[in-house]
C-alpha cells in the first residue's frame, strides 16, 4: 500500500518509492493505494491504481461512463473545487520551481459550468471490420483506439446526443472507411460538423448525409484536403458561426478552421479579467500579441486605446481585421508577425502588451524586450511551464512585477491548466 503525495500536471497521482517516482492513473492525493506498474524506467514508474485502501474525500464518482479509458478527461474523478486548486497548486509550483518567482497576490480562479461546455472538439472516427460498425468518439489514453461511446458528458448536449446517430449513419455510408474524424463546432447560435473525407461521396452518400442534417438541425461541412478545402455542403451556404462578448458589445464571427477558445463562457470571464488587469485608457498604444480573430484586442479598443493585434496567421488577421469592421471598431489595426522570431518584434513605444501565446510560451518575445519597457504586462497562458519561464525572464532580467497570477478553469476535469498573470513595473501607473 503507497500513500499518494501530490497530483502530476497530467491529474496523476504521484508518490515516491524506494527512490523512484511513481506517477498513478486514477490516485488522488492523500489516499492509500495499490497499483500495478505498466511502464518503467530508471528512475520512474507509469501504474494504474488497482485498489484504494484509503480514499480521498475529494474522490466523487464520475459522471461519464467511460472515464478511465476514454482520453478526453483525467480529473472527473475528483471534486470540481478540488480541481481547480490542484491547478493553482501546479501554477504555483511552476512559477516557483521554474522561474524563481511567486506572485505578490494569487487571483480568485475563474470557472464555469463543468459540463457541456466543450464548443469545440475533435471526434476519431473507425469502421471495425469484425464488429462491422462504426465508433466515433475521442481517443483512448494512451493509444489510438477510439472510445466506444454514446455520449459525451463536457460536449454540449446536442452534440453529445448525436454520437450515436453519427455512428449509424456513418455506417451507411461507402465512405465509412475514408472518413476518419469529424471536427465539431458548436457555435452560439449554430452547431456544425466538419466530415474528414478521404474519398469522393456518392450520390447514396450526398442524400444520407443531408437528411441526416436536416433531421438534426445541423450544419456539414467537409474537408476532402487540407484545412483550406473545408466548405459548406448542406445547408450550401455558410453556417452563422459566431460568439458574442455581451458586456463589449462585441460578436465574433469565425469559421470552422479559425482558432477560438473552447468554452464560450469561461471565455467572457478571462477577457473581462484581463481587460481589467491591463486597464487599457484612451490615448495609451497597446500591443495584443499571439491576437488570433481578436478576441481581446477588440474589447481592448472599446477602452479608446490604439490597439495593434499581431498574429502569425494571415486567414486569422484577415478575420480579425473584418471582425473590427463589423462591430465598428476603427482604432484596431492588425499586422501578421511571427513572434518566435529570434531577434524579437519592435514594441518600442507600447504602453501595455497583452501576450496570448501558444503552448511554447513567449521566450524570444519577452527575451527580445528593450527599454522603455511597456508599463504592464497582461500573460494568458495555456501550459504553466513556458508562463513560469518567461516569468522568470522578465521579473530577474526585466525588472517587472508579478502583481498576481490566478487559474482559468477553461478545461473541467481535464488536466489542462489555463492561467494569467500580471506583471508590472515598480513606480509606473
Ligand atoms: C492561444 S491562441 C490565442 C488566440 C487569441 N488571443 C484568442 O484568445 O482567441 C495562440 C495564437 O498564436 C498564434 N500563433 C502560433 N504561432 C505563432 C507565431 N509563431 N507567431 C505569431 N502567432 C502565432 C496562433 O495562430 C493562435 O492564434
Amino acid at each position: 500500500m503507497t500513500r499518494i503525495e501530490s497530483l502530476d500536471h497530467e491529474g496523476r497521482g504521484v508518490a515516491h518509492v524506494e527512490g523512484k517516482a511513481v506517477f498513478v492513473e486514477g490516485a488522488l492525493p492523500g489516499e492509500q493505494v495499490d497499483y500495478s506498474v505498466f511502464k518503467k524506467k530508471p528512475k520512474v514508474e507509469f501504474a494504474n491504481v488497482t485498489r484504494i485502501q484509503v480514499s480521498s474525500p475529494w474522490r466523487t464518482e464520475p459522471k461519464c461512463p467511460n472515464f478511465g479509458l476514454c482520453g478526453g478527461c483525467s480529473m472527473q474523478h475528483l471534486e470540481p473545487s478540488a480541481q481547480v486548486a490542484a491547478k493553482q497548486r501546479i501554477l504555483e509550483d511552476a512559477l516557483w520551481h521554474v522561474g524563481r518567482v511567486r506572485a505578490d497576490r494569487i487571483l480568485p480562479p475563474i470557472h464555469g459550468p463543468y459540463w457541456e461546455y466543450r464548443r469545440r472538439a475533435r471526434l476519431s472516427v473507425k469502421y471495425v471490420e469484425k464488429k462491422e460498425k462504426v465508433l466515433v468518439g475521442f481517443n483512448e489514453k494512451r493509444t489510438r483506439y477510439v472510445t466506444d461511446m454514446e455520449s459525451c458528458a463536457v460536449l454540449p448536449e446536442k452534440i453529445s446526443g448525436l454520437i450515436p446517430h453519427l455512428k449509424e449513419m456513418i455506417e451507411r455510408l461507402s465512405v465509412k472507411r475514408r472518413l476518419p474524424q469529424i471536427e465539431v463546432v458548436a457555435g452560439e447560435d449554430c452547431d456544425l460538423l466538419v466530415f474528414r473525407i478521404l474519398d469522393p461521396l456518392t450520390e447514396s452518400d450526398e442524400k444520407i448525409i443531408r437528411e441526416f442534417a436536416d433531421r438534426h438541425g445541423v450544419a456539414i461541412y467537409l474537408q476532402p484536403k487540407g484545412v483550406d478545402s473545408i466548405h459548406p455542403f448542406h445547408p450550401p451556404e455558410s453556417a452563422n458561426l459566431h460568439y458574442s462578448l455581451l458586456e463589449f458589445g462585441i460578436t465574433m464571427p469565425f469559421l470552422p478552421s479559425d482558432f477560438t477558445q473552447v468554452n464560450f463562457s469561461v471565455n467572457r470571464v478571462m477577457v473581462r479579467r484581463a481587460i481589467d488587469l491591463l486597464a487599457p485608457r484612451k490615448g495609451e498604444e497597446i500591443a495584443d500579441l499571439f491576437c488570433g480573430l481578436g478576441n481581446f484586442t477588440l474589447p481592448i479598443a472599446r477602452s479608446g486605446a490604439l490597439v495593434t493585434g499581431m498574429e502569425g496567421s494571415a486567414v486569422l488577421v484577415e478575420r480579425a481585421k473584418q471582425n473590427a469592421g463589423k462591430n465598428g471598431i476603427s482604432n484596431a489595426r492588425f499586422e501578421v508577425a511571427d513572434l518566435f522570431e529570434k531577434k524579437g518584434v519592435d514594441l518600442s513605444g507600447y504602453d501595455k502588451l497583452l501576450i496570448d501565446p501558444p503552448r511554447a510560451g513567449a521566450h524570444e518575445l519577452v527575451q527580445a524586450l528593450k527599454e522603455p519597457y511597456p508599463k504592464r504586462i497582461v500573460y494568458v497562458s495555456c501550459d504553466p511551464a513556458t508562463l513560469a519561464r518567461d516569468a522568470g525572464i522578465l521579473v530577474h532580467s526585466k525588472g517587472y512585477d508579478l502583481a498576481c497570477a490566478g487559474v482559468i478553469n477553461m478545461f473541467p476535469h481535464t488536466s489542462h491548466v489555463e492561467s494569467i498573470a500580471l506583471f508590472t513595473l515598480p513606480g509606473a501607473t
